[in-house]
C-alpha cells in the first residue's frame, strides 16, 4: 500500500541563498545552491503534503509544488510570514543573509579608490516564526557550522524555539553547500542527537520528512 503520512498537511519550505542588492548589477550572497531545500520540498510532496517552496535558487521545481521565487531576505521573510499561519510545518533550509546593505544604489556604482558599504541586520525568519508558532505546528531549522556544531545547534534549537535543528558541517568540500550529498545531525528537545551519515540530499530530505510526519501524527 502507498503510505502518505503527510496527506492533508501543508508544508512550507525555503531554499537557496538570498541575494542582497548593492546596486542594479551587484549583490552579496552565499554558496547555497538550493539543492537541500528543493529536495525537502520534493520529499514532502512524495509523502502526500501540499507543498509551497519559497526559493532564492533558480533550480527547476516539479509542477506538483507551488513555487514563490524571491531574491532578498526581506522578500523571503514576507513570503514565509504571509503563509506560515496556514502551514503545518516550516522547513528553513535557505541560507538567509544575516545582513544587507543599508542602502542599495538605484544606479550602477562608479569605480572609486575605496568603497565602504554599511550593513544592517536582516530579520531572523526562523526566530520570528518560532515566537509565533502554535504547538501543533512543526518548525525545522538548519544550522550551518564549521566548528562547535553541538553547542551552536543546541543554542539555535532553544533561541529559535525550533522543534528540530538539522546541523551540517559547512567546512568540508564533500557535504553542505552546493554538492549533492550531506551529512547531518538532528537536534531536538526530546531525543539524543541523531547522526545521519553522508548520503544524497534526496535521502537526507526523506529522513527530515519522516521526522516531521512523526511529530505531526
Ligand atoms: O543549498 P545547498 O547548496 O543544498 O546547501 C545546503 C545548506 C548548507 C545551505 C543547508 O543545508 C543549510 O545549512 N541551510 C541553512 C543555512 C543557514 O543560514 O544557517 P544558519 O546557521 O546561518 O541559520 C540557522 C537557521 O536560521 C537556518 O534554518 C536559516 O534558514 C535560519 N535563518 C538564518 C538567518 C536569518 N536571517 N533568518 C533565518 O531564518
Amino acid at each position: 500500500a502507498v503510505d502518505l503520512p503527510l496527506k492533508g498537511k501543508s508544508v512550507l519550505v525555503t531554499a537557496g541563498g538570498t541575494k542582497e542588492r548593492i546596486d542594479p548589477v551587484r549583490f552579496i550572497s552565499n554558496d547555497s545552491s538550493g539543492k537541500m531545500g528543493h529536495a525537502v520540498a520534493e520529499a514532502a510532496w512524495e509523502s502526500g503534503a501540499k507543498v509551497t517552496l519559497i526559493t532564492a535558487s533558480s533550480l527547476d521545481v516539479s509542477e506538483n509544488i507551488t513555487v514563490a521565487r524571491v531574491e532578498s531576505a526581506e522578500e523571503m521573510y514576507d513570503a514565509v510570514s504571509s503563509r506560515f499561519d496556514s502551514s503545518d510545518a516550516l522547513v528553513m533550509a535557505a541560507a538567509v543573509s544575516d545582513y544587507s546593505p543599508e542602502t542599495a544604489s538605484p544606479h550602477k556604482m562608479k569605480k572609486q579608490d575605496q568603497l565602504t558599504i554599511t550593513f544592517k541586520k536582516n530579520p531572523d525568519i526562523l526566530k520570528e516564526m518560532g515566537n509565533r508558532k502554535h504547538s501543533s505546528q512543526c518548525l525545522v531549522g538548519f544550522a550551518a557550522e564549521t566548528d562547535n556544531i553541538e553547542v551552536y545547534a543546541n543554542k539555535k534549537l532553544k533561541e529559535k524555539k525550533a522543534d528540530l535543528i538539522v546541523a551540517n558541517d559547512v567546512g568540508k568540500k564533500d557535504r553542505g553547500f552546493n554538492v549533492d550529498k550531506n551529512e547531518v545531525i538532528f537536534f531536538s528537545q526530546a531525543r539524543e542527537p541523531q547522526i545521519i551519515q553522508l548520503k544524497e540530499k534526496t535521502e537526507i530530505a526523506k529522513d527530515i520528512i519522516d521526522w516531521i510526519s512523526e511529530f505531526l501524527n
